[in-house]
């Protein structure tokens, strides 16, 4: 039998896919968050809808060079993800701070983190909705994934720190390229 379910807590049944560290950078400035809101609107181009939050400094980021990396972390960065979270890129350096290595990317400012399996370079195309949700849209770029990582233990974000991991994967015949 279910129950009545607080309405407060009803994100945590939807948080959606992998949890993401976005990377942002403006002139000699960047940083590092992790993010769960976000949503897939389109294939090709693969467009992005995320919410980054007006108090968060990677919005400032972002806002002023309106591009971004979406890194795709796998379970052993757990720490340095929640890390991440917990404190501002304002006044430290998370980079150095959480030892996260990062390579420069191809089209945008922002960097790639080297620990994560994929990194997504991102174009903010859309800012219709920042103002009444916070919400970006991002178009991806460039994309890159390491092939030898098969089956990524990705973290997927359950509430109040807790974290699932991906595990098995099985596959199913289906019609979709
Ligand atoms: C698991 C997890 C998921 C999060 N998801 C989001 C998110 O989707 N959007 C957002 O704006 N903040 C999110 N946050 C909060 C930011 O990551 C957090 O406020 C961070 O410290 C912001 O850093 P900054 O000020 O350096 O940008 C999340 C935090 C955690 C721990």
């Amino acid at each position: 039998m279910k129950k009545c379910f607080p309405l407060s807590k009803v994100y945590s049944l939807l948080e959606p896919g992998p949890l993401l560290l976005l990377t942002t950078a403006h002139c000699d400035a960047s940083d590092v968050m992790p993010m769960t809101w976000y949503s897939l609107l389109g294939f090709e181009p693969p467009l992005v809808a995320c919410v980054v939050s007006a108090g968060n400094h990677s919005q400032k980021l972002l806002r002023a060079s309106k591009t971004c990396v979406l890194n795709i972390p796998t379970v052993e960065l757990a720490k340095q993800v929640v890390g991440c979270g917990n404190c501002s890129g304002a006044g430290i350096d998370k980079f150095a701070r959480f030892g996260l290595s990062r390579s420069a990317a191809e089209q945008v400012a922002a960097p790639l983190l080297d620990d994560c399996y994929a990194s997504l370079e991102c174009r903010v195309v859309d800012t219709r909705l920042v103002r009444r949700y916070e919400q970006f849209v991002l178009e991806v770029v460039a994309a890159w994934v390491d092939p030898k990582v098969k089956d990524p233990r990705t973290l997927h974000h359950r509430g109040y720190g807790k974290f699932m991991v991906a595990g098995e994967s099985i596959k199913l015949r289906s019609g979709m390229r």
